[in-house]
């Protein structure tokens, strides 16, 4: 449906008003009514490298998730501060992974004695104290678009990898990009003892996949793949990294959702397109690519729940907010966590 005129005339006040003074950053999952909004738009790791860009902003209003507010404000100086419009927008799958359960498998991996040998590298959709463990044991974090180099920075550095939280991204990297077998890796599960692997399994390994996973794009599966071939035939299939490790498997092509874009973008007129990510993307790139056919891959509707918690209503609360004086939801990490989260942030930005 078409955006309340009146809020839409009220969000565009409101930004006119704040001038430089805000910054709004977009993630591709928003609402069609948010993003017009933004002045960047990307994927996270465009979103993490940018938020840094407009250091004369006070404010970084963050259309995105939790975690992305995070890492904001863990990459910005203190003098600016990092609002999510609603603070009920998380993400399931960076819940998967908890401080004390990552502490607890740490203690797992040193008592099977390789600790030492194991570098861990964490999914950009992780809370900061994740992100901070990881720096406090050298890791990296890493997105969909740098995984794999991420991935062979840590096994170059050590002998294993423990990678968290989405067991999927690490798995498809690994077997995918990097040529492991699905034996190379064990998935972790933070519910059980030992993570419900022997010792010898947790030894024997080269990646140690945390059992966390997107609930989004767990929902596509290999029937929705052959489903979408028989029903367009000559269909390119694309899916994001996050998918299962059958659908990757059968998909034509797989990334980030900058390279989704960028893939449609390259597309020849007339070219069939499934794609597999959240329906907000999927439908813009329907509207944007006219001249080619773009289905979503699945025949369910997909969108991911929390990314939409972020509605116009709510952006133009934010910004009236600072309009009037008052700075609403500020997304803050303490500086102890910041410290060792932007050691492991930084390393991802240094990858070559
Ligand atoms: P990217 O934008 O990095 O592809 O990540 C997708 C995602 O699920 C963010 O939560
Ligand atoms: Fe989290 Fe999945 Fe939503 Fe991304 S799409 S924010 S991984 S729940």
């Amino acid at each position: 449906p078409a955006s309340d005129p009146d809020l839409v005339e009220r969000a565009r006040a409101a930004k006119a008003a704040l001038g430089n003074r805000v910054f709004i950053l977009g993630h591709h999952y928003q609402r069609d009514e948010v993003i017009e909004f933004a002045d960047v738009t990307g994927d996270s790791f465009k979103l993490a490298r940018d938020a840094a860009a407009r250091p004369e902003a006070e404010y970084i209003v963050f259309c995105g998730v939790h975690f992305m507010a995070e890492s904001a404000d863990i990459l910005t100086g203190d003098a600016q501060q990092v609002v999510l419009p609603d603070l009920a927008a998380g993400c399931s799958m960076a819940d998967m992974a908890t401080a004390e359960q990552v502490a607890e498998c740490w203690d797992v991996l040193t008592d099977a004695g390789i600790a030492d040998v194991t570098v861990p590298v964490s999914y950009m959709n992780s809370s900061a104290d994740i992100k901070a463990f990881t720096g406090r044991h050298g890791g990296t974090i890493c997105t969909s678009s740098n995984a794999r180099r991420a991935l062979e920075w840590a096994y170059e550095q050590g002998q294993k990898v423990l990678f968290l939280p989405d067991q999927h991204l690490g798995r498809n990297t690994a077997v995918r990009d990097m040529g492991f077998s699905l034996d190379d890796c064990v998935v972790y599960n933070p519910h059980k003892p030992n993570g419900g692997l022997t010792v010898e399994q947790l030894r024997d390994a080269k990646m140690i996949l945390w059992r966390g996973h997107c609930s989004v794009h767990g929902r596509f599966t290999l029937d929705s793949v052959n489903d979408v071939r028989e029903r367009v035939p000559g269909v390119n299939v694309l899916v994001h990294p996050e998918c299962r490790h059958e659908v990757v498997a059968a998909a034509d092509m797989v990334g980030s959702t900058e390279y989704i874009i960028k893939a449609l973008d390259a597309a020849e007129p007339g070219s069939k397109w499934a794609i597999g990510t959240e329906l907000n993307l999927v439908r813009r790139l329907a509207k944007a690519h006219p001249d080619k056919e773009v289905v979503f891959l699945d025949r369910a509707v997909c969108f991911c729940s929390t990314m939409n918690r972020i509605d116009l209503p709510h952006l133009v609360w934010a910004l009236e907010s600072l309009v009037e004086g008052r700075v609403p939801n500020v997304i803050k990490v303490d500086p102890e966590t910041e410290k060792y989260a932007k050691a492991a942030l930084d390393r991802m930005l240094a990858l070559p």
